[in-house]
């Protein structure tokens, strides 16, 4: 039997994170640090715990930081394993997991998340992908992994799996919204009847917001081609999912975890905590620090 699991996963990270201002001047948003690594490999070792081999990142000529992140550095190497410091060396030669292989292409234009998603044509081929937006994390609070579940249920049903939680009705114009003839259980899939891009809250068809990750078959790259500009005058991937859910059974999937917004300066901070807490070598000290603050 062809091994049909979702294998290629597609970060977009060519966006100028002007919400993260002053910081993202000249560092990417992407590499901002969240306790003692970058916040993209959060995002990386998401997608590698869910069996992805292959990461390929959607990148800007002012980023490539993020590539050297990801890729071995000879001469600090050599200078560990000359001052015998094995651990660290352990530790910056794993970044990237054996048998995992992270590749680049530019997006040469700022056209939207949809349009960056279509630079990443010819290296996913013929191959269904995930997606994964960078500025979220998602936290894990069950043994198996949302995105872990997805791919199975996209194996299962066939049908594409859009990452959905629930938003307070005043945040739905930031987001793409689902309309779905059922709400879906933490954990499970509902038919979608429709996506839309940020709509007003009035226009909203639920509060179920997309939280940037999703599972689409190869055909998706088909119907971005197509794609009309639409909010903000970008190619949105929400505008391609609304057209392929016309041909093919699309679902909305719910997901267990915890989400953490580090495109934006509280939910950043947020996740610096809630990591920082959980860290093995400085979440205790780290707790007693927060204990000693005098709130
Ligand atoms: C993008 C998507 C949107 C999604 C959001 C999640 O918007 O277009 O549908 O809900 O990511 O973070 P952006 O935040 O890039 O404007």
């Amino acid at each position: 039997m062809v091994d049909k699991m979702i294998k290629k996963a597609i970060l977009p990270v060519a966006g100028l994170g002007t919400r993260f201002l002053p910081a993202s001047k000249s560092i990417p948003k992407e590499m901002v640090t969240v306790v003692d690594r970058p916040a993209i490999e959060y995002v990386v070792r998401e997608a590698v715990e869910a069996g992805i081999t292959q990461i390929i990142l959607v990148t800007h000529s002012s980023k490539a930081s993020i590539e050297n992140y990801f890729d071995r550095n000879f001469e600090l190497e050599t200078t560990l394993e000359q001052k015998k410091k094995h651990d660290l060396l352990a530790e910056i030669s794993n970044i990237v997991p054996a048998g995992v292989t992270i590749v680049s292409v530019r997006q040469p234009q700022p056209l939207g998340l949809g349009h960056a998603v279509l630079c990443a044509k010819d290296v996913v081929g013929d191959d269904d992908f995930a997606v994964l937006l960078p500025d979220v994390l998602v936290k894990a609070k069950q043994a198996t992994h949302d995105l872990t579940q997805m791919i199975a249920r996209f194996d299962a049903a066939q049908a594409a799996q859009i990452m959905v939680e629930a938003v307070p009705d005043h945040l739905v114009d930031q987001y793409g919204i689902v309309d779905v003839a059922q709400i879906p259980a933490e954990g499970q899939s509902e038919v979608m009847k429709g996506i839309v891009e940020k709509p007003k809250q009035d226009q909203a068809p639920s509060n179920l917001s997309v939280v940037g990750r999703y599972i689409l078959p190869a055909k998706i790259m088909q119907l971005l081609e197509q794609t009309p500009k639409g909010a903000g005058n970008e190619i949105q991937l929400t505008d391609a999912i609304a057209l392929l859910q016309k041909t093919n059974v699309v679902e909305a999937y719910r997901m267990q975890g915890q989400t953490f917004d580090c495109g934006s300066k509280l939910g950043y901070l947020k996740a610096v905590l809630h990591y920082g807490l959980e860290h093995p070598k400085l979440g205790h000290d780290f707790k007693q620090l927060i204990n000693e603050l005098d709130l």
